[in-house]
């Protein structure tokens, strides 16, 4: 483990290092209408821009090279300005290859000055030269959106690991590679688990994939989700919001779950809960958001409906299991429509799969509204702002600061228009003593 002071001293060595070329996108041409977005995007993250203005007269990541590695999205864009208008020169790349938007990545390039490598749907060997690329400009702060990027700092690059002052994690599913790794004893640089603050997980994976995985099915395929039967794998954070979201378009909503407690929740808030084995047979749509992998399996495609269509919005493309898919498949009749891949099985029925089992709202929407989106990044904004003020943090997966979370709750009330109650001096006496009873 790399001491406090050699780490400084490998973060100051980092502003002498040269910077690899600039950028790698789909087409320059398509910057204005990215920039267009882009701005329209910023309008609906207030909190956002006022970090950036605080940013830009204070300066809290002079001089530091930050490495990206997020949705390429017209809401990433905004945190990726404000980062560079606090000081950070900033190296950016795709954490998924379906969800780049290439306007938005050139954009980046044209209008903003960023170093952006993402091109909308690339492949493998593609997607990892680019964080490569990103590594390659030896970035002091990193933020992941399912650690692939720290993974690589700590298998390929282990050489650069203590020169990062510290790096975020924005998904449940990185957080859970993360403290693997911690738990391992695995982990070199200090993370925090941006996913795992309040105004990350109660908004953005509640309400913000709730709502955009229900946009993309319904861009996807133009169903009519009354009357349907809509099964949710996991009753997460990500679940619960996906199933009130179903449930309030007049679906009938099925919940599958592992963890007795979730699925206890989810029967009491009025959801039939069964095993994936049962539901298989009752379903038009499932959606998998459960992080873990072969959630649907070899088990389940032969018991499903003829016409049932499959999707995930969980962050690897494991959950379904493609492989065992494939082995029951004759023909695979790609993009029937866009984004729907028809496989014909032996048996005679047809599975669609919509944007190849990859997060769905996603490949087939443009993620999350940029309402939500303005907490996250909020959050990442500011925990880069504390990352740097220190530069000697514990290497572990440290938890947002709770002034952190206060002051971003409080900037999005503000921005609401909404006032709260404040406790008076009685009210918290009252509450952090134990003396007073009946
Ligand atoms: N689509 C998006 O934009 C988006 C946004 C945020 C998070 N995510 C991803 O969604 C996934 C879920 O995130 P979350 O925050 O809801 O996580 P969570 O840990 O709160 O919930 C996951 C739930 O899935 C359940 N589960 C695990 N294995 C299961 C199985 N085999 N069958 C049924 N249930 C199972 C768990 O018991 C848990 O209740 C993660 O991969 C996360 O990274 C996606």
């Amino acid at each position: 483990m790399a001491t406090i002071k050699s780490r400084r001293k490998a973060v100051s060595a980092l502003r002498v290092k040269s910077a690899p070329r600039n950028y790698d996108v789909a087409d320059l041409s398509l910057a204005d209408q990215g920039r267009r977005r882009i701005l329209w995007a910023d309008q609906q993250m207030p909190v956002l821009r006022v970090i950036r203005e605080q940013f830009a007269r204070d300066k809290p990541l002079r001089g530091l090279r930050l490495g990206a590695c997020l949705h390429i999205t017209c809401e990433t864009a905004n945190l990726l300005r404000a980062l560079k208008a606090g000081g950070a020169q900033v190296f950016a790349c795709a954490s998924n290859p379906l969800s780049t938007q290439d306007d938005v990545a050139a954009a980046l390039v044209k209008h903003e000055g960023i170093s952006c490598f993402a091109i909308h749907g690339e492949d493998r060997d593609t997607y990892y030269k680019h964080l490569r690329t990103v590594l390659d400009s030896h970035p002091s702060i990193t933020m992941d959106d399912g650690a692939d990027l720290v993974s690589l700092l700590h298998t390929e690059y282990t050489a650069q690991a203590s020169e990062v002052i510290a790096s975020m994690e924005e998904t449940t599913t990185g957080v859970i590679r993360l403290r693997a790794m911690e738990n391992d004893g695995a982990l070199k640089i200090p993370v925090v688990a941006v996913n795992d603050a309040e105004t990350k997980h109660l908004f953005d994976n509640r309400y913000g994939t709730g709502q955009s995985t229900m946009e993309a099915i319904m861009r996807a395929t133009g169903i009519l989700l009354g009357g349907s039967v809509v099964v949710v794998a996991g009753y997460g954070w990500c679940g619960r919001g996906v199933a009130s979201r179903a449930h309030g378009m007049g679906a009938n909503v099925i919940v599958t779950e592992v963890d007795p407690i979730r699925a206890l929740q989810a029967a009491m808030e009025g959801y039939q809960v069964m095993p994936m084995k049962q539901a298989a047979k009752l379903g038009d749509v499932f959606i998998t958001v459960t992080g873990d992998k072969q959630v649907i399996n070899g088990d389940h495609f032969d018991l499903m409906k003829d016409g049932a269509i499959l999707s995930n919005s969980g962050h690897f493309d494991v959950e379904i299991d493609l492989a065992a898919l494939r082995k029951l498949t004759r023909r695979i009749e790609r993009e029937v429509v866009p984004n729907v891949d028809a496989y014909h099985l032996r048996s005679g029925k047809k599975l669609y799969l919509l944007g190849q089992g990859r997060l769905v709202n996603l490949t087939c929407a443009e993620g999350h509204p940029a309402q939500v989106m303005d907490m996250s990044f909020a959050t990442q904004a500011l925990c880069a702002r504390w990352a740097a003020g220190s530069r000697t943090h514990q290497v572990k997966v440290h938890n947002v600061p709770r002034e952190i979370e206060e002051e971003v709750a409080t900037l999005k009330l503000s921005s609401m228009a909404i006032k709260i109650d404040s406790l008076s001096a009685e009210q918290k006496h009252y509450l952090t003593s134990w003396q007073t009873g009946t």
